[in-house]
């Protein structure tokens, strides 16, 4: 649809948080209210800007910008229409988008367009500075990309924190007739949706990272595994490949330039398990989900045994800024050995949840009290859990942490995919521990005894203590198990199942019944 200066632009959300509050049903009663009127409108619908408890939050084009209203239910199409035409006031307008403070805080380096472009559009990223990224990449030889790559200082967003440039290399300098790009958008972490969020606001940003990374290290095939609860994500990054396509960004030839890369979108079968990277290649190879040993190392021996450069979502999000804008540019964020910026995800019991991106360094209390504003409910925050199912519990005495990977590793934590959970004070921590143990039970491959078996003799001691029988000697047996557990695993989901158990036990004692005085009476 061409639109006129008359022509009212309307933006609102597909992404699936706004669409699972209402936002479709807006766009058909836009439609009708302005048939009604003989209104011009356009919609456009793009991803969500991240401030959830806001949507479906949806903007009007106007000469101050783009003026937001949230959070609009059908009933309220009629007024806002009315607002919208006349650019004046209504209850539940909130200003300039960009001007709301929770979003102007922020530092977007990697979500910057999220929100804001028309996703199915490649036209539209190119006019939102997209693709610079791969056009000063086609300029560069694959060590110059690498050299950029690693000065950034980005570390692997999925969780594990390891350098990106140093597996782009490992891969770049394993000679191989074939190799591949993998993008893991398994995104099993509980409290986390910024993989989801930005594929399905920004596909491009994704799609160029990897085309990206497939130049500089000599792979002309990648695969994005997306888990399959997650369709408008496939949606969008399949729609986004086609217009890549279309437009000369994928395929033979890129731009013009001697290089070859294409793409293409694998459905997960739904196994958390699958999210750990050599799992996972299992999983794309047609096979159960199983963990394999390391080493090889995917970069050596990947998927179907070739060298492969297997990276998180958002660290293939974050290369376009880093090659466009230069590697001093985003390591000029951030603290200590955490470069650049964090989408960090606040999710669980908080009163403002959603995606807040920011340089490393900003610490936990910031973030629970500060951004989300506390508990939904109202109660005084207990607990939060960082990093997903195998992250620790901190409690309020840690909120001093800065969202850093060492600081929270010093402190028997991780930040992981940058997921926060909070809790208020009616949660019962050794219920959460329990939780965590029959987590990894139910989703252990089943590859290794101190996980497969280690998690359910974890449930049962646990039940043992939350009935008070013998809790002192059911708590050190908790605590051997664990050791067990966190030592003798071969990968992660067995190895780190024992973070949220032994932080919860730590911090919040008096949940495993009266801990000190029964420890007494055992003596
Ligand atoms: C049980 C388990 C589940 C995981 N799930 C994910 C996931 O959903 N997404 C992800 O990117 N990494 C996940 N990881 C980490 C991957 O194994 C791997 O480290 C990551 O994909 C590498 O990419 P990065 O260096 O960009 O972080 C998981 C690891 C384990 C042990
Ligand atoms: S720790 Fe658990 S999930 Fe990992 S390989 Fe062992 S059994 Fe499988």
């Amino acid at each position: 649809m061409t639109s006129s200066d008359k022509t009212l632009k309307i933006y609102i959300p597909r992404d699936a948080a706004a669409v699972s509050v209402g936002a479709d049903e807006l766009v058909s009663a836009f439609e009708a209210e302005a048939q009604k009127r003989k209104l011009a409108i356009e919609i456009i619908r793009p991803g969500s800007r991240g401030l959830l408890w806001l949507e479906p939050m949806i903007e009007v084009a106007t000469p101050e910008g783009r003026v937001a209203f949230g959070p609009v239910e059908e009933k309220d199409v009629a007024s806002v229409l009315d607002a919208m035409v006349a650019n004046g006031p209504h209850a539940l307008r909130l200003g300039v988008a960009e001007e709301i403070p929770w979003l102007k805080k922020q530092t977007r380096l990697t979500f910057v367009r999220c929100g804001v472009v028309d996703p199915r559009s490649v036209e539209d990223y190119i006019a939102h500075d997209g693709y610079r990224g791969l056009a000063r990449a086609l300029t560069l030889d694959s060590a110059g990309i690498i050299a950029d790559v690693t000065t950034s200082g980005l570390r692997g967003r999925g969780g594990a924190g390891f350098p990106t440039g140093i597996k782009w290399k490992t891969v770049a300098d394993t000679k191989a007739d074939r190799k591949f790009i993998v993008c893991n958008a398994d995104e099993g972490d509980s409290g986390t949706f910024a993989d989801r969020m930005i594929m399905e606001g920004d596909p491009f940003v994704v799609i160029e990272g990897m085309t990206i990374a497939g130049i500089a290290v000599g792979a002309t095939k990648g695969y994005i595994y997306i888990r399959s609860e997650y369709p408008h994500a496939v949606e969008a990054m399949n729609e986004g490949i086609a217009a890549a396509k279309r437009a000369g960004y994928l395929g033979d030839k890129i731009r013009g330039s001697a290089h070859t890369f294409d793409l293409e979108v694998r459905v997960g079968a739904g196994a958390y398990v699958c999210g750990e990277e050599t799992s996972l290649l299992e999983s794309l190879e047609g096979r159960r989900g199983i963990v394999r040993a390391k080493p090889p190392l995917p970069a050596h021996k990947g998927l179907f045994g070739k060298p492969t450069v297997i990276n998180n979502v958002l660290s293939f999000a974050a290369i376009p800024f880093i090659l466009d804008n230069g590697a001093k540019a985003y390591a000029d964020y951030g603290m200590g050995r955490s470069r650049g910026t964090m989408p960090i995800q606040l999710a669980g019991n908080v009163k403002f949840g959603g995606l807040f991106e920011v340089a490393f360094g900003i610490t936990l209390g910031e973030l629970i009290d500060d951004i989300g504003g506390g508990t939904f409910t109202g109660k005084p925050v207990r607990a939060v859990q960082v990093g997903g199912p195998l992250g620790a519990y901190f409690p309020r005495e840690l909120f001093d942490t800065p969202f850093d990977y060492e600081a929270f590793a010093k402190r028997d934590g991780l930040i992981g995919h940058g997921g926060i959970v909070v809790f208020d004070d009616t949660v019962d921590m050794s219920k959460q521990a329990r939780f965590a143990m029959e987590f990894c039970a139910i989703e252990s491959c089943g590859k290794c005894t101190p996980c497969r078996i280690g998690s359910t003799r974890g449930v049962e001691t646990i039940d043992k203590i939350r009935r008070g029988e013998r809790v002192a000697e059911n708590i050190a047996v908790l605590q051997d198990l664990s050791n067990t557990m966190k030592f003798g695993s071969l990968c992660a989901l067995g190895g780190f199942t024992p973070y949220p158990v032994m932080s919860a036990l730590k911090h919040f004692p008096d949940d495993f019944g009266p801990v000190p005085t029964r420890l007494q009476a055992a003596e």
